[in-house]
């Protein structure tokens, strides 16, 4: 197969979906790999790397994509790339297939096979597959390590000639992959940790990194292991132990979200306000409407000497290695999916089936 890179044309994204090291493995195993020049240069990977491993580095996006039997993206394409895809190829990028009907219906009537990499499902065997957890792990360590750089004080303990520093408290909402992989960081660091979910399973995996686990009486378990929203009674008791906890805490880390719904609002103004001035709280969450009701998404909000951090794409702000496990998930796509040196779109297959959103000229 020819294999064509794109270069990433969405303001702040740096990564891209393809790394050296998988164009290598995709060569070894005879398909062609074009990449758009610089696509990687923004992810610390030149085109010379591409090059040393046997790709072809082409001018532009349209040189790249022509003739070529499977596009690779990390964002979706612009509506007004779709004329470049080949008629008939497979594009894996993500796709976020909710909100984008006008993109979906052209790739369709271009008789693209369009997979979405956010609904690879969150299964064993697709586990070397999910994006969602590989990209959300580098925001669960980024998010630890900006929210650190902006207190104004030191995270671990420290015994000096010039005084004793006692350690950071650092609380996290929401203990998915993003939640656990900031526990473990902030943890790395020194911090005290501490974390709250809905989901009764992840008190334990919580505890398991040295973190405590802080209590309210409420469980919201959904479908898939994910959580589900909660009643009002819930809520509130919610809110209560958190406005209890947080008032002595210097870093929230908030990542709680609940799939296809805005994020769930767990700290509020009056929270906020009872912080010590220089506290911070970065919301992981502000992509979908942020779990603090201060949040402003790509800004970062000063109240009562809180910052409230409101970053979008924090993946992208590590993007050699947020590219590195990209790239990785989609080389084992392709080990999963391409038979006889073809990518069989198989709408029964229990991984390719469900990401295929357009396919033989239909949305799915
Ligand atoms: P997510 O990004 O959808 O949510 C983040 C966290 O927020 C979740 O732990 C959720 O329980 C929590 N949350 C939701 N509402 C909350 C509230 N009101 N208060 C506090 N916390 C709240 O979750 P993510 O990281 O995508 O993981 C979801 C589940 O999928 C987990 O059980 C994870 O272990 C599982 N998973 C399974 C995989 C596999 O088997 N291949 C791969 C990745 C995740």
């Amino acid at each position: 197969m020819r294999v064509a890179v794109l270069k990433e044309t969405a303001a702040r994204e740096r990564r891209v979906a393809i790394s050296p090291a998988t164009a290598q493995k995709l060569i070894q195993q005879k398909h062609e790999v074009v990449v758009e020049c610089d696509a990687g240069v923004a992810a610390f990977y030149p085109d010379q790397e591409y090059q040393d491993v046997g790709a072809a580095i082409a001018p532009s996006a349209a040189e790249a994509c022509a003739g070529a039997t499977v596009v690779c993206k990390v964002q979706p394409p612009e509506l007004a790339q779709v004329d470049l895809l080949p008629q008939g190829c497979v594009l894996i990028s993500l796709l976020a297939p909710h909100r984008s009907a006008a993109l979906l219906d052209a790739l369709a009537l271009r008789k693209v096979s369009a997979l979405a990499l956010e609904l690879v499902p969150r299964t064993t065997k697709a586990q070397s597959m999910d994006v969602l957890s590989s990209q959300a792990t580098v925001a669960g360590y980024q998010a630890v390590l900006l929210g650190a750089a902006r207190l104004g004080r030191f995270l671990p303990m420290l015994t000096t000639a010039a005084g004793t520093i006692t350690p950071g408290k650092v609380f996290v909402l929401g203990a998915g992959v993003a939640g656990l992989q900031a526990i473990a960081t902030a943890k790395r660091l020194g911090a005290v940790v501490s974390a709250f979910d809905v989901r009764p399973a992840v008190k334990e995996q919580v505890m398991s990194l040295g973190a405590t686990f802080v209590e309210a009486e409420a469980r919201a378990e959904g479908a898939g292991g994910y959580a589900k929203e909660l009643s009002e009674d819930e809520q509130a008791r919610v809110l209560e132990a958190i406005a209890k906890h947080i008032k002595g805490v210097d870093l929230v880390i908030a990542t709680a979200a609940i799939p296809g719904k805005p994020a769930p609002r767990l700290v509020t103004r009056s929270m906020v306000e009872s912080m010590r001035p220089g506290s911070t709280i970065l919301d992981v969450a502000a992509e979908t409407g942020g779990n603090c009701e201060l949040t402003v998404g790509g800004e970062d909000v000063v109240h009562h000497g809180v910052t409230i951090m409101g970053p979008l794409n924090l993946a992208s702000t590590l993007p050699n290695h947020a590219s590195f496990m990209f790239s990785r998930n989609i080389q084992s796509l392709f080990d999963h999916a391409v038979k006889d040196g073809q990518f069989q779109v198989d709408p029964a297959d229990a991984i390719v089936g469900p990401i295929t959103v357009t396919h033989a000229g239909v949305v799915r």
